[in-house]
């Protein structure tokens, strides 16, 4: 039996990932310890490797098939635009993707007005104000502190991540519009999902069985 290798989120995500994982006896205790430098974790008994790395680089370790199955925010998933199968909605990390301004900035989203979208997901904003909206924006990448940029002037709007509203609330901004609804999903590698696809199965099952 070979090994199967999961690359997993840091952070919040991955936590929740293991907390689910060990409900269905999946553990690796090499893993919980905070002081290792190690970067990749082996349960020899069920032949199965974890590695943490950055969310957004998640899907490109699964798509070369460096890891056989990821878990990963479907944000990342849709910025990323990667050749993996989406096989299941772990139902936690639960968040929206939406744009979101000062209460005025309403009025221009209705009336398909040029103005400047700041965002940590280009492709995400594109997607919605080209194809969905149908209307033309300049879209300013940043690399986080998305809500600084109405405030400061460098953006109308901005498309970010909402979970509790707070981010917005304390700096005088609100949701404009919903673009979709986000959480935290298992991706595979497509020639993965062919090869071990009794393996990956019952890993799916399993989990599906234990989800809220
Ligand atoms: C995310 C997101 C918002 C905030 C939303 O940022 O970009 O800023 O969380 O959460 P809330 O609705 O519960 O306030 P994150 O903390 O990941 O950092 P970033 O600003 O560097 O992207």
């Amino acid at each position: 039996m070979r090994y199967l290798t999961f690359a997993l989120g840091k952070g919040r995500l991955a936590k929740q990932t293991l907390a689910a994982f060990e409900k269905i006896g999946i553990t690796c205790q090499e893993m919980k310890d905070k002081d290792t430098r190690k970067l990749i974790f082996v349960n020899e008994e069920l032949k199965l490797k974890f590695f943490l790395a950055k969310g957004p680089d998640v899907p490109t370790y699964v798509e070369y098939g460096a890891a056989d199955i990821g878990v990963v925010g479907k944000d990342t998933i849709l910025e990323e635009g990667r050749n993996i199968y989406e096989v299941l909605d772990l139902g936690f990390g639960k968040c929206r993707m939406c744009v979101c301004g000062p209460k005025e900035a309403g009025e221009l989203l209705k009336h398909q007005e040029l103005i400047r979208v700041a965002t940590k997901y280009p492709r995400i904003a594109k997607d919605y104000f080209y194809n969905k909206k149908r209307q033309t924006v300049e879209i300013i990448k940043l690399n986080g502190s998305i809500e600084l940029a109405p405030i400061v002037g460098l953006s109308e709007v901005i498309v970010d991540i909402v979970e509790t509203g707070s981010t917005l609330r304390e700096n005088g901004l609100g949701v404009l519009e919903e673009i979709c609804p986000l959480s935290a999903r298992m991706v595979v590698n497509q020639v993965s999902m062919k090869m071990e696809n009794e393996r990956i199965s019952k890993l799916i099952y399993d989990l599906r069985e234990i989800l809220p």
